[in-house]
């Protein structure tokens, strides 16, 4: 077990350049199986969950390193169709697997993949849609086995617009012959920046951001299976890991400057925060936030898909509200069970109550130090945020869920002169 020791209070002040996305860099490294090339993918964060992907293309017997910054891989020596054993419960995003092996094997073996912190993570929509494109599925137990003889290309209207379903359909669509729609598509800036690398790699898709995505398949040919061109992509920077320095100032009445962030993908969260009394100046490449007093409180707020307010910044923008001037309503409607942060920061002095998928925070003076156990990657980085705006000694217990997602998390914090130390 990692932990944090933070003693909290300090203002903070300087530069923290944000890394590239780990929510681009996961499906965008399932995709290299796709075709038997080399692949340069840049701007990758050093994360867990990054080294989890890589593992497995290994495991796959495809080659694949990192190194200062970059993923180099090879997926010319594919050899087995089989990922159940690697769709380990540690990494859910590794379903994301399934679409573009189907697509170059044309089989692929599964087992559902495990819920995790923030609720049960089904994959009904994946296998659905892939089940209306031809593919054939076979639930054994455990395992489910898909084989992809006869397919078809047609409209797939999805019923919620999931991420990782949208990224399996858009992935096997390329080998099924003919034009093949997904309606009610996720619209999350990583969608767009998976298409990009996907048309960078010689595939025929467009509309990603928007909510129909409309993929041109080809019948597996040789050109699709094995190519000689080796492809180099740059990830775009992470919207959510810049979203949460942005809580951090919010929280510690700090001035921080952020590097590499695109503000493009950052539109309703400064206007969120600028609301909440941050001054924000957002220039091309840098963002400063300022804070001096109190946060407002922000009136009513619910998570919902892109372009709504992002789940992944509930327990951050939560924390950033403990010392608010009123009372403020966090509606998460994403994921069941995303509010395990509440109880370790109320043990922070925080005042939070939820009914069902709603979170009531009413503004207190000040936060305490306290003992606290991170149970996922965001609740982990809200703990952090709450330390160190609180008064004391903090220890925050469980950090490990905190290197899955954030690179350099603590030495980014030490930079701007917070008091942590990893034991
Ligand atoms: C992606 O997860 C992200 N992960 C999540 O980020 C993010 O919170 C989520 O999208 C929503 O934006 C990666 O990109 C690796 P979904 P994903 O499928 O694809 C339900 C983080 O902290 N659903 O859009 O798993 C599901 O239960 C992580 O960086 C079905 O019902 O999210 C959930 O309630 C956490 N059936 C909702 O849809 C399905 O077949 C959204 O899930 C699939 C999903």
């Amino acid at each position: 077990m990692k932990t944090y020791i933070i003693n909290g209070g300090n203002k903070l002040e300087g530069i923290v350049e944000i890394s590239g996305s780990k929510n681009s860099a996961l499906p965008i490294l399932a995709s290299t199986i796709l075709c038997g090339r080399d692949y340069i993918i840049k701007n990758v964060p050093d994360i867990d969950d990054v080294k989890m992907m890589l593992e497995i293309l290994i495991l796959l017997g495809c080659s694949a390193y990192y190194e200062d910054g970059s993923c180099y891989i090879n997926t010319k020596n594919l050899n087995t169709y089989d990922i159940s054993d690697k769709l380990s419960k540690k990494l859910r995003s590794s379903i994301i697997f399934l679409g573009p092996m189907l697509a170059r094997s044309k089989k692929a073996k599964i087992t559902f993949p495990g819920g995790c912190d923030i609720g049960s993570r089904p994959i009904d929509l994946h296998l659905n849609g892939l089940k209306e494109l031809g593919v054939d599925i076979i639930e054994d137990g455990d395992f489910i086995l898909c084989s992809s003889i006869n397919t078809n290309s047609c409209d797939i209207n999805l019923r919620y617009p999931s991420v990782g379903a949208t990224e399996n359909l858009m992935l096997f669509a390329l080998s099924v012959e003919g034009k093949t729609r997904i309606l009610n598509a996720a619209k999350e800036p990583e969608i767009v920046d998976l298409q990009n690398f996907l048309v960078k790699c010689g595939y025929s898709i467009e509309g990603a951001g928007t909510d129909t995505i409309t993929v041109f398949g080809l019948k597996n040919t040789n050109k699709n299976i094995q190519c000689d061109e080796s492809v180099e992509y740059n990830i775009i920077s992470d919207r959510i890991e810049a979203s949460t320095f942005i809580a951090l100032a919010a929280s510690t009445n700090s001035r921080i400057c952020i590097k590499n962030a695109d503000k493009r993908n950052l539109t309703g969260i400064i206007k969120l925060y600028r609301e909440a009394g941050c001054l924000i100046d957002d220039l091309e490449n840098y963002i400063y936030i300022v804070k001096k007093d109190r946060i407002k409180s922000i009136g009513r707020i619910s998570s919902s898909p892109y372009p709504g307010f992002p789940t992944d910044m509930q327990a951050q923008l939560m924390s950033s509200l403990c010392c608010s001037d009123g009372v403020s309503y966090i509606e998460e409607n994403v994921f069941e069970n995303r509010f395990k942060h509440v109880n370790e920061l109320n043990k922070m002095g925080a005042n939070i109550v939820t009914l069902d998928n709603i979170a009531v925070i009413t503004g207190v003076k000040k936060l305490h130090a306290a003992d606290v156990n991170v149970r996922d990657l965001r609740g982990g980085a809200a703990l952090v945020l709450a330390a160190l705006s609180a008064e004391g000694t903090s220890v925050v217990n469980n950090v490990e869920h905190i290197h899955r997602g954030y690179e350099n998390f603590a030495s980014k914090l030490l930079n701007l002169g917070a008091d942590i130390r990893e034991i």
